[in-house]
């Protein structure tokens, strides 16, 4: 599944603009009233590149995802100025995966050719909801209409798109969310991205929902939603191959599966995270979050780093561990000995094992089952404990 795990290595850019706050966000993402900079945005990018790839030489990238914010309201120009710097400094695989995040608005889709033409090669569009009430309530600026016209427009420019649903809204029943879904793969191709809505801290929702005015499903209608997903999907050839995106096999999108398997990756832009090995040690690196201070960091000293922490063997361990066990292939727990220097107890995988929520594969991977799967985080503690 996706590109050889040894050898990949992704970069992650960040844009953090958008034209309007969703009320359920807590991305990194700001809205500004006057013109953004682009060019100077992109002398910055270029100089954190630069001095990025002095601290991780000699690697292929393999994918590259532009996310954000809106990515889409950049200049096709931008894009490829930005895709040309990673060229310049790093070695770039022939099959590398290029993705950008977009808004379905029209506006937007007539940029589509431009970023093909700067090298993009697959799209992700924030859809969120096939109706115009669910679009409304979620604070999107598009209608179901345009989003789908988006939709039309991304599968005749790129050989590869994806949309985001998301589910698990007010009022959302297990048969509305059905016929939602049956649309949806409908005007799928290779993949979707289906998360279920979760109320963050610091946002609008939070807020009307410690209030008592904003009510998602309670457990067992989010759970019967999530069964809803699964079986859906799974019948129209588009299984899980993480707990909320789903794929044809050989279609997963390559650059989300190295977080998930504990590649590198190097983040570049405003509030971006990466993983760098350097002398063997894992880095976790994270940029200022604020566009413009990151902006004058970047300019005064070429990058924008805030945290760059050495991973100890048991947080490698850990972090490997959380993020391998939302992927249906699982993870190998002779990787997790080596890392951590220390086996998984034995008796704690019978347990979870007897309770149904793991299981472990004939070639000895240890697999989280569907119905462990809303349960992940206990397992996860429970196996890092
Ligand atoms: C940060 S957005 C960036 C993409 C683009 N700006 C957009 O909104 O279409 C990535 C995806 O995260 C998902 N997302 C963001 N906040 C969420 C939340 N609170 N609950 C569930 N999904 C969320 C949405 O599906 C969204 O498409
Ligand atoms: S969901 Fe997307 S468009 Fe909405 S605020 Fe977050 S990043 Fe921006």
């Amino acid at each position: 599944m996706g590109a050889d795990p040894t050898t990949a290595f992704g970069i992650y850019v960040h844009w953090p603009f958008c034209l309007s706050k969703c009320p359920y966000c807590d991305f990194n993402s700001h809205v500004r009233h006057a013109p953004i900079d682009e060019e100077r945005f992109v002398r910055a990018f270029k100089r954190e590149i630069e001095t990025t790839a002095a601290r991780a030489r000699g690697r292929e990238v393999s994918s590259i995802f532009f996310g954000g914010g809106t990515p889409s309201l950049m200049r096709p120009q931008t894009v490829g100025a930005i895709l040309d710097a990673i060229g310049k400094y790093w070695g770039v695989a022939d099959n590398v995966e290029v993705t950008l995040e977009a808004n379905p608005t029209s506006v937007e889709a007539t940029r589509f050719r431009g970023y093909r033409a700067a090298g993009v090669n697959r799209v992700s569009l924030g859809v969120q909801a096939l109706d115009d009430s669910s679009l409304k309530a979620l604070g999107r600026l598009h209608t179901a209409h345009e989003a789908l016209e988006a939709v039309a427009i991304a599968r005749s420019v790129f050989d590869r798109y994806s949309f985001d649903l998301i589910y698990a809204r007010p009022g959302q029943t297990p048969a509305m969310w059905t016929e939602e879904l049956r649309q949806a793969i409908s005007e799928a191709a290779e993949h979707l991205s289906l998360y279920q809505l979760t109320i963050e801290e610091g946002t609008p929702f939070f807020d009307l929902h410690a209030a008592g005015k904003l009510r998602p499903p309670d457990e067992a209608i989010a759970r019967a939603l999530y069964d809803v997903t699964q079986d859906v999907c799974t019948r129209h050839g588009l299984p899980a191959y993480e707990i909320s995106n789903h794929a044809l096999p050989g279609a997963e999108c390559r650059h989300n599966l190295l977080y998930w398997r504990g590649q590198e990756y190097a983040g570049i832009g405003p509030g971006a995270h990466g993983r760098l090995d350097i002398d063997g040690i894992r880095h976790a690196v994270a940029t200022e979050k604020r566009p413009e201070a990151w902006l004058m960091r970047v300019e005064a000293i070429g990058n924008g780093i805030v945290a760059d922490d050495l991973l100890n063997s048991e947080e490698r361990a850990d972090e490997f561990l959380l993020m391998g066990l939302r992927l249906r292939e699982g993870i190998d727990p002779q990787r997790y000995a080596a890392l951590s220097g220390r086996p998984l107890d034995p008796r704690r995988i019978a347990i979870l094992r007897d309770e149904g929520a793991i299981t472990i594969s004939t070639e000895g991977r240890l697999r989280v089952t569907q119905d462990g799967f809303p349960l992940l985080d206990a397992v996860v503690a429970d196996l890092a404990a």
